[in-house]
């Protein structure tokens, strides 16, 4: 037993709510979610996101809730130490490695995109983001911001002082992150949470007001108005196509299944670091319920409602159905479409704001499992453990901003991290729930202390159908990303062809090999203080 440290836990059932919400409310509600409804036909992307949900997302988290607070009964907060301690066999630990490198390498690009949506906020308070009616200058500013010309290019400041440089902002995000992150659960993350969840669903039902009040803003065009542009983002059958043919399209499915991964934060390996936080009795069946219907609210009610349904009114379906890349819709379109409507600065001040709340949230989550391994594997203390991080981070984030050009390292870390590793660790996590730990028995936990009672039918869902689901969705996943090819262009060739790709994924090959040492170090530790126990209790 884990026992060389003095226990932490959340201060009270609204605090780890917030906290875990807080993790899955971010980038991929406002920005994500909205794009891939939009692209798939909306109503039709429902229903698949839905099943993704209620056979996914739901069980994945009270799996991830109830191996955590499990753990965190036993003294563990770090998924290596739970995976070991739930299942007894010597390479268990090592499956820690996704744990770690999956929120660490998803934080070295995140903290990214995180500082674009602080200095697009920061830019609309100094009334310095309004471009005129010409959609390219908007794109020119996005692609010299973020350096999509050329490497090195974001590392440069397009002529306007601060306000203009990306680096300034990157290094804001880190600096407010990590001094969060020292500031400790309760008095750094808890805290956080408290006042920023409240106030990004503020902001964000501030924003939703605003566009559900546009009308039609260009009676030249009045098929562009509000309701048109609500009908274009739910509708399940589009014109030309059937419902059923509109469900018909295996690629959708995948896109649902990870967004739904992206979204709740699930296969992270941090629901099971923050639920092992958790006092030994709290509800955690109600919690995790919780803080799913409160990530569904803000990505369905809010985020849906907001983004293509502005985007279709100001710029028509065309830009809707064909955004400027995954985050063109939310950097290139929408101060696009701020820049016409009436109090426009407000409104886009709002909209980066919130975004930017709801990605710290995101990033704390992000860095919390690797802090709280590095002080119970390695007995570091706070300020050794968020240094280490800090340094790791910060040459792998360094990397992202530098390697600009098509995105490319951010990409390269979405794709192999952030999509592969995350299934690859949803489908371990799953596996050691139903089958190692016993789904019976991982519900019998997950049920005491409940107030609501979850129906056996979950039991089979997480033993039979999520395992299948998963390794179903995975293995097309695969079939169409590593051997097919997307779009005529192989993965692996890629990885093996451009030295850009390679770097990253040596990079990223590096951090794994160092946390199987850290691991590897960890474990005998944990033996040493386990056998000491034993001597005492002898
Ligand atoms: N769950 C976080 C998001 O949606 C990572 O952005």
């Amino acid at each position: 037993m884990q026992e060389l440290r003095a226990r932490v836990n959340w201060t009270s059932r609204v605090g780890v709510i917030l906290a875990v919400t807080g993790s899955a409310v971010g980038l991929g509600n406002f920005l994500r979610f909205p794009g891939l409804a939009a692209k798939y036909g909306g109503g039709a992307f429902m229903i698949a996101y839905v099943c993704a949900f209620l056979f996914l997302g739901l069980p994945i988290a009270f799996a991830e809730w109830s191996m955590g607070r499990y753990g965190g009964r036993h003294g563990f907060n770090s998924s290596p130490g739970i995976y070991r301690l739930i299942w007894k066999n010597r390479i268990a630990p090592y499956f820690g490695i996704l744990a770690m490198i999956v929120p660490i390498c998803i934080y070295m690009y995140y903290v990214y995109i995180e500082a674009w949506c602080l200095a697009y906020a920061t830019r609309y308070l100094f009334h310095a983001m309004n471009f005129g009616p010409d959609s390219r200058c908007y794109e020119r500013f996005f692609a010299e911001f973020v350096g999509l010309n050329k490497h090195g290019e974001a590392m440069h400041t397009p002529g306007e002082g601060l306000l203009g440089s990306a680096v300034f902002f990157v290094l804001m995000c880190f600096v407010f992150n990590f001094a969060l992150i020292y500031r400790g659960l309760n008095k750094g993350i808890e805290w956080f949470c408290r006042w920023a969840m409240p106030a990004l669903i503020l902001c964000a039902l501030l924003v939703l007001i605003r566009v559900l009040t546009l009308g039609t803003p260009d009676p030249s065009k009045p098929d562009q108005n509000i309701l048109n542009g609500l009908g274009y983002m739910w509708n399940p059958v589009k014109p030309g196509s059937t419902f059923w043919q509109e469900l018909a399209n295996a690629e959708m499915w995948m896109a649902a299944a990870g967004q739904i991964f992206f979204s709740l934060s699930v296969g992270f390996g941090i629901v099971i670091t923050y639920a092992s936080y958790v006092k030994k009795d709290d509800d955690i069946a109600l919690s995790s319920l919780t803080a799913c219907a409160g990530n569904e609210f803000c990505e369905v009610a809010l985020g849906g409602l907001i983004t293509v349904p502005a985007a279709f009114v100001f710029l028509g379906p065309q830009v809707v159905q064909n955004p400027p890349g995954t985050f063109g819709l939310g950097f290139m379109a929408l101060p696009m479409v701020f820049g016409q409507m009436p109090l426009g600065d407000f409104v886009g001040f709002l909209f980066f704001f919130l975004l930017f709340l709801a990605a710290i949230t995101s990033s704390l989550s992000m860095l919390q499992p690797g802090v709280a391994f590095l002080e119970e594997g390695l007995g570091l203390n706070r300020r050794a453990s968020v240094s280490l991080l800090g340094f790791i981070t910060a040459l792998g984030s360094t990397g992202v901003v530098y390697f600009s050009k098509d995105l490319i390292a951010l990409d390269t870390l979405d794709f192999w991290v952030g999509t592969f590793c995350l299934y690859a660790l949803a489908a371990f996590q799953t596996v050691l729930f139903g089958w190692v730990l016993g789904a019976k028995r991982g519900m019998a936990e997950l049920r005491r202390g409940a107030e609501i009672h979850l129906p056996e039918f979950f039991r089979y869902v997480l033993q039979y159908v999520t395992p299948v689901y998963l390794l179903v969705v995975f293995g097309f996943w695969l079939t169409q990303n590593l051997i097919a090819g997307e779009g005529g262009s192989n993965r692996l060739q890629q990885l093996v062809q451009d030295p850009v790709v390679a770097t990253v994924m040596i990079f990223v090959l590096g951090v794994a090999v160092l946390f199987g040492l850290f691991i590897g170090q960890a474990v005998r530790n944990w033996r040493r203080a386990e056998a000491a126990s034993e001597e005492v209790m002898i």
